[in-house]
């Protein structure tokens, strides 16, 4: 509930401009600009969002703290918003292929629920980092203890769902795949004088400050790396990735499914993330 709130309002600040902003610069496939299909997707998401939101006077009242001029000022865009993705929403191919892309990114939000969920569970049950995080105020700690409380039943629902837990987990490994890829880039890099020069224009401090930690992201890679079965299941998830890539290449020269699903899924998380950081802020 509050979540939702939260989401709509961060989609608001994003703008309605959702109506206008199409003027793409061709087939980038990425999400900032262009017109990919992730992208087309994610502008139909907010479209409907709006529409939905516009739809109930309570809530837009309420936003607008009953400022008329601003609700009829607003109802004029939801009205734009709405012819736009009636347009939309007549393309069968797009409504389609983002129904596959919504439902994984939908399945990919569930996650990033758990996850929360789980962390604010594990946080209730310890006092100390609970005395730490309120600075002892009890009354903060009483009410993050009963908001975690509530989040239990849904979190059970969620951990008793195998198909989503499976999917969880191999998203959990690929992010991990994905970071000992980044920090192998960075220990190689920190090893590399003219590659540092060049990131940072010369700056010594700043190439300095660089390598200082990258003792730390060798430590971290090195672990992460004595751990055989995520190694093999990298591997697995690097040779699955370059088959799809080859294969939608092979077959119409654009970006693979899977990579527009990559930067969608990427989307709806930051958006998850701005509500999740509202929420944690109590
Ligand atoms: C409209 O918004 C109000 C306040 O946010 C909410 O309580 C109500 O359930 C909403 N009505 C519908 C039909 O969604
Ligand atoms: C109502 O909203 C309009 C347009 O956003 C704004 O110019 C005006 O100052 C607002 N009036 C009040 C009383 O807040
Ligand atoms: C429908 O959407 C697909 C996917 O974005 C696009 O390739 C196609 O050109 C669109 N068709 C029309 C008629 O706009
Ligand atoms: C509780 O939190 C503290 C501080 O964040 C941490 O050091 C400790 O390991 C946690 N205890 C448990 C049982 O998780
Ligand atoms: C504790 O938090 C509550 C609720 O945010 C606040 O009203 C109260 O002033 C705080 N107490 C102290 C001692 O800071
Ligand atoms: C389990 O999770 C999947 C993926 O999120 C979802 O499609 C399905 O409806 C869920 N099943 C139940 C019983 O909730
Ligand atoms: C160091 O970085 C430069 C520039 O990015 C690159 O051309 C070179 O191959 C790298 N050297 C090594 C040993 O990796
Ligand atoms: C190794 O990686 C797997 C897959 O990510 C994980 O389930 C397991 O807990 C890891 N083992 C250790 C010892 O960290």
């Amino acid at each position: 509930m509050q979540l939702t709130n939260l989401f709509v309002s961060a989609l608001l600040a994003m703008s309605v401009s959702a109506a206008d902003d199409n003027k793409g610069d061709g087939n980038k496939g990425d999400h900032k600009g262009g017109n990919s299909v992730g992208k087309q997707c994610f502008q139909m998401a907010k479209l409907e969002m709006i529409t939905k939101f516009g739809a109930n006077d309570t809530a837009v009242a309420a936003k607008f703290h009953n400022n008329q001029t601003a609700i009829d000022d607003f109802k004029k865009k939801v009205a734009a918003s709405d012819t736009k993705l009636k347009a939309m929403s007549a393309n069968a191919t797009l409504v389609s292929e983002c129904a596959t892309i919504n439902a994984e990114a939908r399945e990919k939000g569930e996650c990033g629920k758990m996850k929360f969920a789980e962390k604010m569970l594990a946080m209730a049950g310890n006092d100390t980092a609970l005395q730490t995080k309120f600075k002892n105020n009890q009354t903060k700690i009483d009410a993050f203890k009963a908001k975690a409380e509530g989040a239990k039943a849904d979190l059970a629902a969620m951990q008793g769902n195998a198909t989503l837990t499976s999917f969880c987990s191999v998203q959990t490994t690929k992010h991990e795949c994905r970071k000992m890829a980044m920090l192998q880039k960075q220990t190689d890099m920190a090893k590399n004088q003219t590659a540092l020069e060049a990131k940072f224009k010369g700056d010594e401090a700043k190439v300095k400050a660089f390598q200082d930690k990258s003792a730390k992201w060798e430590t971290e890679l090195k672990a992460m790396m004595g751990n055989s079965t995520l190694m093999d299941t990298c591997k697995t998830l690097n040779q699955a990735q370059a088959q799809n890539t080859n294969n939608a290449a092979a077959k119409d020269g654009k970006k693979s499914a899977a990579q527009t699903l990559e930067a969608f899924s990427g989307l709806i998380t930051a958006a998850f993330a701005v509500a999740v950081a509202g929420t944690l802020m109590l």
